[in-house]
């Protein structure tokens, strides 16, 4: 959080781009969840939505950053996707802020409240990041179970800015809804991909570098099953609002025992990029929203 944080004016900043959204949507389109789609995921969860307006950039949006890393368009897509069950509202934010890229992690969470004032109830993000349990192979997929942020700082920290529902101290042991993993579950074996579906813990980082052989023997023995620089921070906010939460991980490299293997952003755009992961992730992001009940 920057010194000069003034909890009045990014309330008024939600406010703001939250009318700017709405202008822009339907009248009777309330979006009910909101998904996060980082590198691992991105194409994939918007070709499943079928758009009621024109993709929105975020540099339009007041209070919105764009994203500075290749691959993160940063627009915004409304629409609905269509399950077995049911129409479903959604929000896609493709492309995030990572903490690396600005330093500052009211600009990352920004959009979680923009989304939630928009009427989002469920928080849905995918990411990638590297795999440090050694059963995890390049295009695996993990749920996120749980998390470790011990070394970025908590989003939270600072003045309350007054949004409704906020909380000074929120539980950290309701994310990540075990029915709606179970969902993804079923959705994956449906698809005839369980064999590559993990649950595990995602620790956070702040990157931009990669982690030593040191970092990732210790974060193995903490008990992480895999590690990343983004999606923790916006958890952590959307269910500090009262909404649901759930994450889905793309392994995109997996570090050896030791630690020793350095992993490469080729290696992490690759994984991203291969055609047999984009089609898996697609299938069960489909069969989630088959199985989702509004
Ligand atoms: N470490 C951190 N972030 C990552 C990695 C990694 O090995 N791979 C993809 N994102």
């Amino acid at each position: 959080m920057s010194l000069d944080f003034n909890p009045k004016l990014y309330l008024q900043k939600i406010y703001q781009a939250r009318d700017f959204i709405r202008k822009r949507l339907p009248k009777n389109f309330v979006p009910e969840v909101v998904l996060t789609l980082g590198s691992g995921g991105l194409g994939e969860a918007g070709k499943l939505i079928e758009p009621v307006c024109l993709p929105i950039p975020y540099e339009k949006i007041p209070g919105f950053k764009k994203p500075t890393v290749v691959g993160h368009c940063g627009n915004l897509i409304a629409g609905y996707i269509s399950g077995r069950r049911n129409k479903v509202a959604v929000i896609g934010f493709q492309g995030r802020i990572h903490y690396y890229e600005e330093g500052d992690l009211k600009s990352v969470v920004f959009p979680v409240y923009v989304a939630r004032s928009l009427g989002c109830r469920l928080y849905f993000a995918t990411n990638a990041c590297g795999g440090l349990n050694p059963k995890y192979k390049p295009g695996d997929l993990m749920i996120i179970k749980s998390h470790i942020d011990f070394f970025m700082p908590n989003p939270l920290l600072g003045p309350m800015i007054g949004f409704p529902g906020e909380t000074r101290f929120p539980p950290q042991t309701s994310q990540y809804s075990p029915k709606l993993r179970k969902m993804l579950k079923k959705a994956a074996e449906k698809a005839g991909e369980f064999g590559y579906l993990h649950e595990g813990v995602y620790c956070a980082v702040t990157g931009p570098t990669y982690e030593t052989s040191a970092d990732c023997q210790f974060l193995r023995k903490i008990g992480a099953s895999a590690v990343g620089m983004s999606t923790i921070p916006e958890i952590i906010i959307a269910s500090s609002l009262g909404m649901e939460t759930l994450g889905l991980s793309l392994i995109t490299n997996v570090i050896a025992k030791d630690g020793t293997n350095a992993t490469s952003h080729q290696e992490v755009m690759a994984a991203i990029n291969d055609k047999k992961t984009k089609k898996r992730i697609f299938e069960i992001l489909k069969g989630f929203f088959d199985l989702y009940q509004s």
